[in-house]
């Protein structure tokens, strides 16, 4: 119902971006809330440790500098009766300037040291041999995923599995670009790491708790900035495993989607996206040989559903302005032909 609402505003508005955001925080598979104080995977435990070490030092720092103030305020403040006249005034005094110098001095050493530390422990961790390897790839506005081992080619719904102290699960994640600057960012599994052309940049993940994470690109790559959200599933390990084996199988062939298949593959649409063992082998844009195993289309931008996937395939730039899908200028009967065989895709 939203998602229509949202279809007649042309470009999205505040209010509807915060009006969507409630929506899906509320659907079925509820994503946790993004915050890096409810980490739920290691290296985000870590920087959530030292989030509370930088904010507690700011805040004595804030507590002693306010409550001086305030004293000096009330206390020195102009009585009735008072002389109006000059306080004395102090020009050059060695041993307060050598105080306001050097302590703040000595705490910024100790946060840089603390934050080199923590940086170095992060990015240092070596990968493990059983750890899942992912290589995600940044796009205008859109996540490639893929699995190179598996074999498993997806979007925006990056899987894996969830590990516990006994167990650790650690996910390493290669990091591309295929256009501009991106920025990989799930706030509860670890710090941003930019995503840049010609550059292969590695981040790692070891959740704990299985859940939905939201993240979401941190660097603005364009007007669909915005619309380049990223979700997380970390499942239980067989559920994980029964995701890889349904994602692994072919695209299903039914019968009575048949001649949707057919006018798919008369479209260019094959020139841009693969679904597998069809002639649709292009590279552009996301695969679809399991599309409808995914949340949301255009990578955030609707549900996954019907209604929305057939709205998106009549006229993408509706749900999303300035996005690489062309409208294809489909009659009706193909549309409602083509939308019955991406639904097939499962
Ligand atoms: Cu991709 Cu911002």
């Amino acid at each position: 119902m939203a998602w229509q609402a949202y279809r007649v505003a042309s470009y999205p508005t505040i209010a509807g971006s915060l009006l969507l955001t409630a929506v899906s925080a509320l659907a079925a598979e509820s994503p946790q809330t993004p915050s890096i104080f409810t980490p739920a995977s290691t290296p985000a435990f870590a920087i959530r440790e030292l989030s509370f070490l930088v904010l507690g030092l700011s805040a004595v720092i804030f507590a002693v500098v306010a409550g001086v103030a305030t004293y000096i305020l009330l206390r020195f403040r102009s009585r009735e009766g008072d002389e109006q006249r000059e306080p004395p005034q102090v020009y050059g005094s060695d041993r307060i300037e050598l105080a306001w110098t050097v302590v703040p001095f000595l705490i910024v050493v100790v946060l840089f040291l603390v934050t080199a530390r923590y940086i170095y422990g992060i990015e240092h961790r070596s990968q493990p041999p059983e750890a899942l390897e992912v290589t995600v790839v940044g796009n205008q506005w859109w996540w490639e995923i893929r699995y190179p081992k598996l074999g498993i080619v997806t979007a925006n719904e990056l899987h894996v599995p969830a590990g516990d102290a006994a167990r650790p699960a650690p996910t390493f994640i290669t990091l591309q670009s295929a256009d501009v600057v991106h920025s990989f960012w799930v706030p509860q599994l670890a710090g941003k790491m930019d995503v840049i052309p010609n550059k292969t940049n590695r981040t790692w993940i070891e959740p704990r708790r299985p859940g939905t994470y939201v993240g979401q690109c941190a660097e603005y790559c364009g007007t669909q900035h915005a619309w380049m959200l990223l979700r997380v599933v970390v499942q239980p390990r067989e559920e994980f495993d029964r995701w890889v084996a349904a994602q692994q199988a072919p695209a299903p062939d039914d019968p009575a989607a048949r001649a949707g298949a057919r006018l798919f593959a008369s479209l260019p649409c094959i020139n841009c996206h693969t679904v597998r063992g069809t002639p649709a082998n292009g590279l552009f844009g996301p695969d679809l040989t399991h599309l409808m195993s995914r949340t949301t289309l255009g990578a955030g931008a609707a549900r996954n559903n019907p209604e929305t996937l057939k709205a998106w395939v009549e006229d993408p730039a509706s749900f999303k302005p300035g996005a690489l899908m062309p409208a294809m200028k489909l009659s009706n009967d193909e549309l409602s032909q083509l939308a019955a065989y991406l639904l097939t895709l499962r």
